[in-house]
């Protein structure tokens, strides 16, 4: 196919739910990507959030290769070690419980909203209400563009679902004081809100609502969809905290370019979900189990929480320094690699120089640039990426 032949065949047979860019990509290593004429560019956002360990990771490949020709697939009515390593994996490195797995990050949410309204209907007076807050993002299913509290992603789908309250200020416990009621199960938030701009919850806040939630017996619920995996300098966002959630949501990098999400429940909470409460056909099948086992590996392997711990800094340092110089950056924010620039401008603009130039970044809420570069970038990667951006900047001063 030319590439007119690509581009016709989207517009004429693939729905228009995606605002897309004029690029066609067919190859990915590490940082980088390689577009249909060979061009190289520098990817500062892979996957949306999924490039966690970069494109193509030798751990994720190998893994796969392994598996392809053994299994792919398996319902969830039989067993196998796939799946066993990688739930006793993912509480390894968080805490004690047990696993669900999705195909998604809005199936992981799906299934803590169901678990959380099956733990609150055995209250004496049932609760059912979950509490979530401004510009967060949860998913594109009903239950999840409900929680998400964004009107923009709820419009034109109405009635929504019930039992969710969606518009508390992120970081304002008296707010979320307030909205607590009898019928409140859970409290669902991101400890950096992604989608929403990149927003950083604070310690006295979340250590606020973990009392509250303690109190009132209600679920914790943390969605790691995009701060989980080492995003954030820690395996999982909520740990740059000193408190521990009831259950978290993972996808995403979870499966290394593979989809898989996974639902993580506290031991005392998990067994609410019975046989026949809950399921998915591909959830956790062999070989997106064997990916994600890859990416553990890869984070542990290349010690790429190590180089988050020195990038991190490295980056937000030269990003200040492109602020002082540029009048169009507001505030540079952000914890380990997930990182938001806010402009006076909109970012459409500048994202789309950018990848003239071969820098892919992203955009959200139309003001924050966000950059989420693989946890093994380097201090070479970072200053080409700051130079590009640097002179894009300087033709929107
Ligand atoms: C925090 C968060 N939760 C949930 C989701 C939904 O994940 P998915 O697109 O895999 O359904 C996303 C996607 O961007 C997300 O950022």
């Amino acid at each position: 196919m030319t590439k007119q032949d690509i581009f016709d065949a989207y517009s004429d047979y693939i729905m228009p739910t995606y605002t897309k860019m004029p690029y066609i990509f067919v190859k990915g290593k590490g940082m980088k990507v390689y577009d249909i004429d060979a061009k190289q560019y520098l990817d500062f956002f892979p996957g949306w959030g999924v490039g966690n360990v970069g494109h193509c990771h030798p751990a994720v490949m190998s893994a796969v290769r392994d598996q392809v020709g053994k299994l792919i697939h398996l319902p969830n009515n039989y067993y196998h070690s796939a799946q066993a390593k990688l739930a006793k994996e993912i509480i390894r490195n968080s805490f004690d419980g047990k696993v669900f797995f999705s195909n998604s990050g809005a199936e992981a949410n799906e299934a803590a909203i169901k678990l959380a309204r099956a733990y609150g209907s055995k209250f004496a007076t049932p609760k059912y209400e979950i509490l979530t807050f401004e510009n967060a993002f949860h998913g594109r299913t009903l239950a999840t563009i409900t929680a998400t509290g964004q009107k923009k992603y709820q419009k034109g789908f109405e009635p929504l679902v019930e039992g969710f309250v969606t518009n508390l200020p992120l970081n304002d416990f008296g707010a979320l004081t307030c909205a607590v009621s009898e019928k409140t199960v859970a409290v669902l938030l991101e400890v950096v809100q992604g989608e929403g701009g990149i927003n950083v919850v604070t310690e006295d806040f979340i250590t606020a609502v973990r009392k509250l939630c303690d109190e009132k017996k209600m679920l914790l619920i943390i969605d790691e969809v995009q701060t989980g995996l080492g995003r954030t300098g820690k395996m999982f966002g909520y740990q740059n905290y000193q408190i521990q959630p009831d259950i978290i949501t993972l996808a995403k990098s979870l499966g290394g370019g593979l989809p898989i999400g996974c639902m993580l429940a506290k031991r005392e909470i998990a067994d609410t979900l019975q046989p026949g409460m809950h399921a998915s056909t591909f959830g956790g099948s062999p070989i997106v189990c064997k990916a994600a086992l890859g990416v553990f590996k890869a984070i542990v392997g290349d010690k790429m929480l190590a180089n988050v711990a020195k990038m991190s800094p490295y980056l937000f340092g030269k990003l200040k320094n492109l602020s002082a110089k540029h009048k169009a950056i507001k505030e540079v924010r952000g914890v380990g690699l997930m990182v938001g620039i806010e402009l006076n401008i909109k970012g459409k603009e500048i994202v789309e120089e950018c990848a003239k130039r071969g820098l892919l970044i992203n955009c959200t809420h139309d003001y924050v640039l966000r950059l989420m570069p693989a946890l093994n970038v380097t201090k070479r990667q970072i200053d080409a990426a700051v130079r590009i951006l640097d002179g894009v900047l300087k033709g929107m001063d």
